[in-house]
């Protein structure tokens, strides 16, 4: 079934990262281990991820007992394993031998053995090494019948400019260009400050003290070129794991948008399943309160179920209680575990696993927050709250295999990530293109709305309503894409410095929006950026189309636009540009296109979404709420599964629509509102039998 990771284990996934590796001289504790296991109510277990130096104590001699031990434990518990690959933590012996393994940093110096997540990508030993002891994973373990995924390397990250990357990097320029170094030369306008390139050998990528942000064509190549390496190196990883075991799932754990360099997609297309490590900073006051992280967490969620190609995902790591690297090891407070967890759930994910299972007696990760503390005690705080949860998601079988339905997709696009961070301009301290992207998520979770997030040349067509904020970059692919997508009757927004600039970040001539100016139907003359202080207003038109009726504060940016086929909706109501068009609306094809001129607060982007989807008929999990209520719905054949949560730290009322509801773990038929704990997460079903 598609709808499930691995039909071998069609639970809800719950488990931990295990590092056995690290107690093999203390076998008691591992005994205790498979004990506590059972009354965690964990049932997946990620084996092996820095584990390289166990199964390959010296080059070529190879000890999977210890592993095999642990699986054939495992299994007889009924329990499940995700082996990891061993490349985020290479042996001593392997740099020592090969320190062309090791990365070389932006400045030109290469590491010293150490750290984690470090192996040069493009290294031909590094290569050869991987691959031969991925492909001794998978003979001994590929059938092993607790296997239920394979879990590549760590983290995925990083850039190396060693010679080797260096040299790869001209041969993929050289490929790119055709062998053409004056195409090169324009697409990076390198006759700026006389950076004109004679040679392929005077190609640098990044660095500090020589080719930095001034030819910034090149950091956006490089940043393609360092998603194609990974993306290699990548492959050789899964290469015997797909050959020998072509039925076990390969998943990788991402993390969100970092790092920059990387486009996920060229990752997550390689997996069966994707996941994501998730470490928001609960509890931090400055922030607000919780449904801060909250937005975080959904943010990241929705992306990581965006990459994956059939929806099937699962956090890869959590910590169930305190981090020990964020400044502040501060404990989450009862409740906000398992708020987070089923918050994930709400999202489609699969599972909910954690970093660690049992803490490390030493090393730096001794005072992370794990299930099993030194106490070894199932009589701990966080040990009884983990198996709780564990005995919750039991109660929620039945929602294995729902999937969220998204209507709406948020276009954050590779390219214009990276042309945004590399242009000098806009406002230096607003530039934050992921961040712009992610207020307008927050707002449609807020209001109950799954939503999807794209890159802008992938097909758009199952969604009612496609947001692009601040397109500034546009892939060759991204004018028909976005065109065809609203000929045929779909809804587009966008907002200001859309279509400033082409794929290598040159920027169009004969005036912006460039070739996305007869989509959105105007001509944008200019840009004023604002003071933090500063502001201006977005005053409707009377009788316009959407029916805003009152004036919202605009920051940040206004751009002085011309409708040309537009229709004129809201207009500024100060400086030199009062008066002119903000806010825009253009018929285009059986579709229809929205232009905001501007970054507007939430409370025009609240307002202005509730009308666009009231209009599409988008569907919404439950009506306006109070705030810290947040509710979202996953569906399977006919019915529907209701998560309602509160993230405010008292009691609050959650409204329910018109219909009756039974709570999926208490049996109870539940209408019109329910009254909700402190941090409370209710999971209700509605069927047809409900009625
Ligand atoms: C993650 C990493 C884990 C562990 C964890 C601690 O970034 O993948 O191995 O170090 O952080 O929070």
């Amino acid at each position: 079934m598609n709808n499930l990771i691995n039909k071998k284990a069609p639970i809800i996934w719950h488990g931990c990262d295990y590092n056995p590796d690290q107690w093999l001289h203390m076998p008691e504790v591992i005994d205790q281990d498979f004990d506590l296991m059972v009354k965690a109510n964990c049932d997946v277990f990620s084996l092996g991820i820095f584990a390289w130096a166990k199964h390959e104590p010296e080059e070529g001699v190879f000890d999977f007992d210890w592993l095999q031990d642990i699986l054939d434990r495992l299994h007889k518990i009924g329990k499940f394993a995700i082996i990891a690959t061993p490349s985020g933590g290479r042996p001593r012996w392997l740099a020592q031998k090969y320190p062309e393994v090791l990365r070389v940093q932006e400045n030109r110096v290469r590491d010293l053995y150490g750290q984690r997540h470090n192996h040069c990508y493009t290294s031909p030993i590094m290569r050869e090494k991987v691959s031969i002891i991925n492909r001794k994973l998978a003979e001994k373990f590929g059938n092993h019948p607790a296997l239920v995924g394979w879990h590549i390397s760590n983290e995925i990250n990083g850039e190396c400019y060693c010679p080797k990357c260096c040299d790869a990097f001209r041969e993929w320029l050289k490929e790119k260009y055709n062998g053409d170094l004056d195409k090169l030369n324009q697409n990076y306008w390198s006759a700026f400050w006389s950076h004109t390139y004679t040679d392929w050998s005077q190609i640098e990528p990044f660095c500090h003290h020589g080719d930095n942000d001034v030819i910034h064509g090149i950091n956006i190549d490089f940043n393609r070129f360092v998603s194609h390496q990974t993306a290699e190196f990548f492959r050789i990883e899964c290469e015997p794991l797909k050959e020998i075991s072509p039925d076990v799932p390969i998943t990788t754990n991402l993390m969100g948008y970092h790092p920059e360099s990387l486009e996920k997609r060229m990752i997550a297309n390689q997996c069966d399943f994707t996941s994501w490590d998730s470490y928001p900073m609960w509890h931090d006051k400055k922030c607000g309160n919780e449904l801060h992280w909250g937005k975080e967490v959904a943010f990241d969620a929705d992306y990581t179920r965006s990459l994956s190609k059939n929806g099937n995902f699962i956090q890869m790591e959590a910590t169930p209680s305190n981090t020990n690297w964020q400044g502040l090891a501060k404990h989450k407070r009862p409740g906000v575990h398992h708020l987070a967890s089923m918050q994930t759930l709400a999202q489609g994910a699969d599972g909910v696993l954690y970093f660690q299972w049992r803490a490390c007696r030493g090393g730096n990760e001794k005072f992370h927050g794990t299930v099993v503390g030194h106490d070894s005690s199932e009589e701990a705080r966080v040990f009884k709250d983990v198996s709780a949860l564990g005995g919750r998601f039991k109660a929620l079988q039945s929602i294995v295999g729902s999937k969220v339905k998204p209507k709406v997709a948020i276009i954050i696009d590779a390219v214009s990530r990276w042309a945004i961070t590399g242009t000098q301009g806009f406002s230096l301290d607003n530039k934050d293109y992921v961040k712009i992207c992610q207020e307008w998520h927050s707002v449609l979770w807020e209001m109950g709305v799954t939503s999807d997030q794209r890159e802008s040349d992938e097909d758009l067509s199952s969604y009612d309503l496609v947001i692009a904020p601040m397109l500034y970059a546009l892939r060759d692919e991204t004018p028909d894409n976005l065109k065809s997508y609203v000929k045929n009757g779909g809804t587009l927004v966008g907002t200001a410095i859309t279509g400033y600039a082409d794929e290598n970040d040159l920027c169009y001539m004969g005036g912006f929006p460039g070739p996305l100016r007869e989509l959105y139907g105007l001509w944008i003359e200019e840009l004023d950026t604002l003071w933090e202080h500063d502001e201006n207003s977005l005053v409707p038109e009377k009788n316009n189309i959407l029916g805003l009726e009152k004036s919202y504060k605009l920051k940040t940016y206004c751009e002085r636009i011309h409708p040309e086929t537009a229709t004129v909706v809201a207009k500024y109501a100060d400086d030199f540009y009062a008066d002119e068009a903000v806010l825009t609306n253009n018929k285009y094809g059986k579709g229809s296109v929205w232009y905001i001129a501007s970054k507007p607060t939430d409370e025009f982007k609240i307002d202005f979404l509730k009308k666009l989807i009231a209009e599409l008929n988008i569907p919404v999990a439950l009506p306006e709420q109070e705030k810290g209520i947040v509710a979202n719905r996953r569906y399977k054949e006919d019915k529907e599964f209701l998560f309602i949560m509160n993230y405010n730290d008292k009691e609050t009322t959650a409204v329910l629509d018109d219909k009756k509801y039974r709570c999926l773990e208490k049996g109870t038929i539940l209408e019109k509102s329910i009254l909700m704990s402190p941090y409370e997460v209710k999971i209700l079903e509605y069927s047809q039998s409900n009625r």
